[in-house]
């Protein structure tokens, strides 16, 4: 099952919540929730309490990124019973394997994400401990960038890690993904693709939406 994951950074904040609705109309499955600290990434996006306010608004469960330093510090406040995913960074856990065990501990499914540059034997020996991988496709930080085409290269090499293992973690991508590159991605092995800017910068967003969802009806009935 492939599901599309509309980041809220690219919305427009004034209309959060109408513009996620028009998402959920268009068929969009999760709610990506960019969280950026301004330390480990170089910008500041919002925290808990922006998330918090779509709760009950949509029923799109929350797939939360947390690009920030001492992610264990803030668990707890990302943990609402719409949550489905946290995921942390490889690159701001010290203690990676604790800060799974912590996660799931909360009830939620833990994600761990990979930048750019960061290999996927740094998650080896906690691969079976997740429920999701996300691959950044893009330097964290910001909206609209453009696909980093080796990271569909590293999906490829993670589904066979995964198929060797007999393992069954979801694998998610983040940035630059657009309706051109959308079967590409898929064909990788992507189970989840985020989508801000190609979603939220639409003039119709419901549509926009929609025109995504279509091709995942279409890769899937093939
Ligand atoms: C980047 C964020 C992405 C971003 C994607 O740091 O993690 O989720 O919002 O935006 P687009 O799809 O515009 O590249
Ligand atoms: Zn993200």
């Amino acid at each position: 099952m492939i599901q599309l994951a509309p980041s809220i950074l690219s919305a427009d904040f004034s209309k959060l919540a109408e513009d996620v609705k028009a998402a959920e109309r268009g068929g969009a499955h999760l709610v990506h929730v960019d969280v950026m600290d301004g330390h480990f990434v170089p910008n500041i996006s919002f925290g808990a309490t922006v998330m918090k306010s779509l709760q009950g608004k949509t029923s799109m469960p929350f797939d939360v990124h947390l690009m920030i330093e001492n992610p264990d510090q803030y668990l707890e406040d990302f943990n609402t019973p719409q949550t489905e995913y946290i995921t942390v960074h490889q690159e701001a856990c010290v203690h990676l394997h604790r800060t799974i065990q912590h996660i799931k501990a909360l009830g939620v499914k833990a994600g761990v994400s990979l930048n750019p540059a960061t290999p996927l034997e740094t998650i080896e020996y906690v691969l079976g401990d997740l429920d999701m991988v996300l691959i950044m496709s893009v330097n964290p930080g910001f909206g609209g960038q453009s696909f980093i085409p080796s990271a569909l290269e590293k999906v490829r090499k993670l589904v066979r890690m995964r198929e060797e293992r007999n393992l069954d973690f979801r694998i998610e991508i983040d940035g630059g993904a657009k309706l051109d590159n959308f079967e590409e991605i898929v064909n990788a092995g992507v189970e989840i693709v985020v989508a801000g800017s190609a979603v939220f910068k639409a003039d119709d967003i419901e549509e926009r939406t929609r025109q995504f969802t279509e091709k995942i009806n279409q890769l899937e009935g093939r």
